[in-house]
């Protein structure tokens, strides 16, 4: 009987005699929710069977309608040297993410364990109630949390209430920032000895080609002062095991578990060679098992050298970065990792290797690609500190929670090998304070105490202000935003030594538009609201990507850049931004908010793409009208230079030289006059030797329609999607330039309609309908698997068109 007593006793300290495995599994279908806020909607007792049942990932904004009306911001942009107020229309997107929403769902867990949720994010001032009780409160949108729940659950395990309430007040954001929960939601249960949420810690202090040291920190709770054991083993890639360790510790002082390992010729990652390896521990306490946990992490070294650069396991490189926020264009914010993967597949092929999470803690299924498909990662949480930016933007929390804020994504995200910066911040008012210093070091030294293996860096645009004031000297790493003219003198004022372009180029454009006379212009606006493809137009603050690419070229100091931004997104839409309706998403991406390139995606590709060649021909060539005009003719290519026929007629060669930043980077024929038919580039290598060609045509009159597919089979897990470029051509396959004309499209079979987008700033068409206007001949749809295998029948139909049709399979 006393041992009995004395066991149970024990059991709430750790497991007695049982062994207890780790579960985790996501909500996500069957929640209930509904948009404003009823009284005693976290209750037992309350009735929500007339609320809307949705999954998880789930924004509730993206529907629409879109409004000019939706948050109206009369605000004067300090950062755009605005000293004036004005109406900022489609700011944050013309979509309704302001109000109050509630989510409502239940689980079961086997009845005496221990469970935490895990939220990924939730948009935004997140109350959690469990069974009717309080759990939590996390009001940042973008960062995870997770709540210990066991106090609130059920005895049986049984039947578990887990209600949400968020809220988005009006002016809390620069951009689209989604609305719900539109991230995941897990439910973790464990014995009552565990690893908590992120609680490993893996560092590789020693990297060689010969051998790597690993070291790894396992934090346990409520473990008493019983023997600890843990058994470690480190998987490669293949899931071999390279090898192993069995420790026994008391961690009575409070400091996690510690093992050291040695993994011979080890595989490096990089962005070239993604390789990754896993820590599996096993956790026993007095000899029984009550945990086991697994970290993923790689084996990397990163050196930032004073006057050399950046270095990766031991080789200089400069960082081909963009900026992108956190929506995927038509999905809004609900994270859906094939969207992502698709993102990255075409940042790759550019030749992009690394990502700035602007300006916030990005969804973890982005960390993980970037590991599993090798792109390096800045990290930033903050667009705001103390100062105000937005009216109702973070700063009305920072004091409180902005070292909650970075301890999760420190611990969430300092295992990963994909990471190799930190931004503390973008563009804060703070930095021109007296005493913006402090708060920077305050944020600075979080990052050392949590992550002592990584840099810190902010992205600062008042560059006067940081290099007077003592801000950007002590920071790690100084980072700018912009005023490229200014780096060198950066450079010579500043401890540091080395310069990073957090924030590049904004330059604006619209696919496939193109404006006369081809001419450089801050600022430029048009009557139909769009920006030129020549690739010559930005904002009175910003410049255009040369010069960013001949700074990382000409100078050791320059380690790189991160372009805003890698793809369009949802609000911002300058220079169209002061009563600009209806636009409504960004023009500074270099892919459109359809996912389709835009022009200057190949001038990157030209130039950081160093794998296969480029050869891009801009404009189009259809041009009624405009027969004896000068119509510039531009190549975007990796070859030094090149010739241009237009109808058989040359216009003469192009090499590349150093009279301007554009006539390095871009074969121009300026003089090129506009005639129906045919125009072909000739590129030639450095030997002269004709190496590639491209030809553009004069599209004749509308014919039918073609999809193209970025994939062709699909996955039957409800959640994989499929791309489809569709364009409308002539009766040869050209593009028709000029078609806008409305297209519907059909899904039968294994896959449903998710949306569509034309990259039009200004089209109010609604993303999820099946139905969406071409912009400039083409738009994209988008069509999720259901989880059930077989065929999937896409088709598109518009009228005075042959339709379009196209077939995939979809399968486990
Ligand atoms: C920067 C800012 C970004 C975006 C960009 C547009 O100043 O950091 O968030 O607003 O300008 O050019």
């Amino acid at each position: 009987m006393r041992i009995l007593r004395w066991c149970l006793l024990f059991v709430l300290m750790t497991n007695c005699l049982q062994a207890q495995d780790r579960k985790e599994f996501l909500l996500e279908k069957n929640w209930q929710f509904t948009q404003g806020d009823p009284s005693g909607a976290m209750g037992t007792a309350f009735d929500d069977k007339n609320w809307k049942t949705v999954s998880v990932p789930h924004d509730w904004a993206i529907y629409g309608p879109f409004d000019r009306s939706n948050d109206l911001q009369e605000v004067a942009v300090k950062q755009n040297g605005e000293t004036a107020a004005s109406t900022k229309t489609g700011r944050t997107g013309g979509l309704p993410y302001v109000g109050i929403g509630w989510y409502r769902n239940h689980f079961d867990v086997p009845a005496g364990t221990t469970v935490s949720l895990l939220f990924d994010g939730a948009m935004s001032e997140a109350r959690v109630y469990v069974n009717g009780k309080e759990a939590c409160f996390w009001p940042n949108g973008y960062n995870s949390f997770s709540v210990d729940v066991t106090p609130y659950l059920n005895a049986d395990g049984k039947n578990n209430l887990v209600a949400v309430r968020l809220e988005n007040k009006p002016q809390s954001s620069r951009w689209y920032s989604g609305a719900g929960l539109y991230r995941n939601v897990h439910v973790i249960t464990t014995g009552r000895a565990h690893v908590p949420v992120w609680g490993t810690y893996i560092t590789t202090p020693f990297v060689s080609d010969a051998y790597a040291a690993v070291n790894l920190k396992t934090s346990i709770d409520n473990t008493g002062d019983a023997d600890v054991k843990v058994i470690t083993e480190i998987l490669d890639a293949k899931g071999v095991r390279v090898v192993s360790k069995e420790n026994v510790q008391k961690v009575t002082h409070g400091k996690p578990f510690e093992q050291n390992f040695i993994v011979n010729q080890p595989a490096l990652w990089s962005p070239e060679s993604p390789d990754l390896y896993t820590a599996r521990s096993v956790i026993y306490i007095n000899g029984v098992q009550t945990d086991t946990y697994t970290t993923r992490f790689g084996i990397r070294d990163i050196r930032f050298i004073a006057d050399k650069g950046f270095f990766l396991n031991g080789k200089l490189r400069k960082f081909q970065g963009v900026c992108n926020h956190h929506d995927l264009g038509p999905l809004g914010a609900a994270v859906n990792t094939a969207a992502l993967r698709y993102q990255l597949t075409l940042l790759k092929e550019m030749g992009c290797d690394a990502i700035r999470t602007s300006h916030n803690m990005p969804a973890p299924e982005l960390v993980t690609l970037c590991n599993e498909m090798g792109f390096m990662m800045m990290i930033e949480p903050f667009d705001e500190w103390d100062i105000a930016k937005c009216e109702n933007g973070y700063h009305r929390f920072f004091a409180e929670w902005a070292e909650k804020d970075m301890v999760n994504m420190l611990r969430h995200y300092r295992n990963d090998p994909s990471v190799v910066l930190w931004s503390i911040g973008n563009e804060v008012p703070t930095q021109c304070s007296p005493d913006g210093y402090k708060v920077a070091s305050f944020l600075q030294d979080i990052c050392h105490r949590e992550d002592p293996t990584r840099p810190v860096t902010c992205g600062m645009d008042q560059v006067s202000c940081v290099l007077s004031n003592g801000f950007a000297a002590m920071l790690d790493l100084p980072g700018f935003n912009y005023r490229v003219h200014r780096y060198g003198e950066a450079y010579g004022k500043l401890p540091q030594n080395l310069v990073l372009g957090t924030e590049t180029s904004s330059t604006v454009s619209s696919r496939s538009v193109y404006k006369f006379p081809v001419v450089r212009k801050a600022d430029a606006k048009y009557t139909d609201h769009q920006s030129s493809s020549y690739d010559f137009e930005y904002c009175s603050w910003s410049n255009l990507p040369d010069e960013d690419l001949a700074m990382a070229e000409d100078n050791e100091w320059s380690i790189g850049q991160f372009v805003w931004t890698g793809f369009d997104y949802l609000g911002e839409p300058s220079p169209y931004d002061v009563e600009g309706w209806p636009n409504h998403s960004s023009m500074f991406g270099i892919i459109d908010l359809a996912s389709i390139p835009k022009d200057r995606y190949y001038l990157y590709r030209s130039v950081w793409n160093k794998k296969s060649p480029t050869l891009h021909v801009l404009p189009h060539w259809t041009w009624p009208g405009r027969e004896g005009q000068e119509t510039p003719v531009f190549a975007y290519s990796s070859y030094p230079s090149a010739e241009l026929f237009i109808n058989g007629k040359s216009y003469g060669k192009r090499f590349k030289n150093d009279s301007s930043t554009q006539n390095r980077y871009r074969l121009m024929w300026m003089n090129a006059v506009y005639e129906p038919g045919e125009v072909k580039v000739v590129a030639y290598d450095e030997k002269g030797k004709a190496a590639a060609e491209q030809v553009v045509r004069t599209a004749g009159k509308a014919h039918h329609i073609v999809l193209e597919t970025n994939k062709e089979v699909v996955t039957a897990d409800g959640k994989d999607l499929v791309y489809i470029r569709v364009k409308i051509v002539d009766k040869d396959g050209n593009v028709c330039p000029a078609d806008q004309r409305l297209v519907s499209i059909s899904v039968s079979g294994a896959g449903t309609y998710r949306a569509a987008a034309n990259g039009d700033p200004t089209s109010l068409d609604l993303f999820h309908l099946p139905r969406m206007h071409a912009f400039n001949g083409e738009f994209t749809a988008i069509v999720q698997s259901k989880e059930q295998a077989g065929n999937i029948t896409i088709e598109a139909l518009a009228r005075g068109l042959a339709a379009g049709k196209v077939v995939l399979k979809s399968g486990f």
